[in-house]
């Protein structure tokens, strides 16, 4: 199966919001992904099986703390690790966007999350109690350094 990984462009957007609803219980309106094409210090991934949207991840570099939002796999493609190349890519651009160190938060029962997280380098920092809703829940905060 070939997996091409590019920035995200106008045309993948609708995908990209089909995508975060069948996933997350709070997933992004389409703005903020517009807002991600167009900002220069962001940067949003794409993973395309032919011309579908199979996965995705964001990255955020504020004063070079990159900050990881939301990465994404569809659930047919889980566990082929689209999640780890999409990371990996991403992290080649944050080095040229200047990027020192990655940032995330994930629910504390995302063992799946947490499990890649960590095989990529990240290590658990801290807890934010309650930071999500739909179900309330504690984010594990996680760094790479
Ligand atoms: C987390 C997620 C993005 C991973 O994507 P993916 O494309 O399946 O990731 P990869 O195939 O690159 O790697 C997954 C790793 O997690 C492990 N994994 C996958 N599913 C798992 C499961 N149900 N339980 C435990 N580990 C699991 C895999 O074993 C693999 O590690 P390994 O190579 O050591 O075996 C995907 O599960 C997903 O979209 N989940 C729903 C959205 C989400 O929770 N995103 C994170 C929000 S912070």
């Amino acid at each position: 199966m070939e997996i091409r990984i590019e920035p995200l462009q106008e045309c993948y957007l609708d995908q990209v919001c089909a995508l975060e609803e069948e996933v997350f219980s709070m997933p992004w309106h389409r703005e903020s992904f517009q807002e991600m094409i167009e900002d220069k210090n962001a940067c949003y991934l794409v993973a395309l099986h032919q011309e579908e949207v199979v996965g995705a991840c964001g990255l955020r570099n504020i004063v070079g703390d990159g900050e990881v939002t939301n990465v994404v796999t569809k659930k047919a493609y889980q566990n082929r690790g689209i999640g780890a190349t999409l990371l990996n890519q991403l992290f080649s651009i944050g080095r040229t966007m200047g990027v020192e160190a990655y940032t995330l938060e994930v629910r504390v029962s995302n063992r799946p999350a947490i499990h890649l997280y960590q095989k990529l380098g990240f290590k658990e920092e801290g807890i934010r109690k309650n930071f999500y809703e739909k179900p309330r829940e504690d984010a594990l905060i996680m760094w790479k350094r």
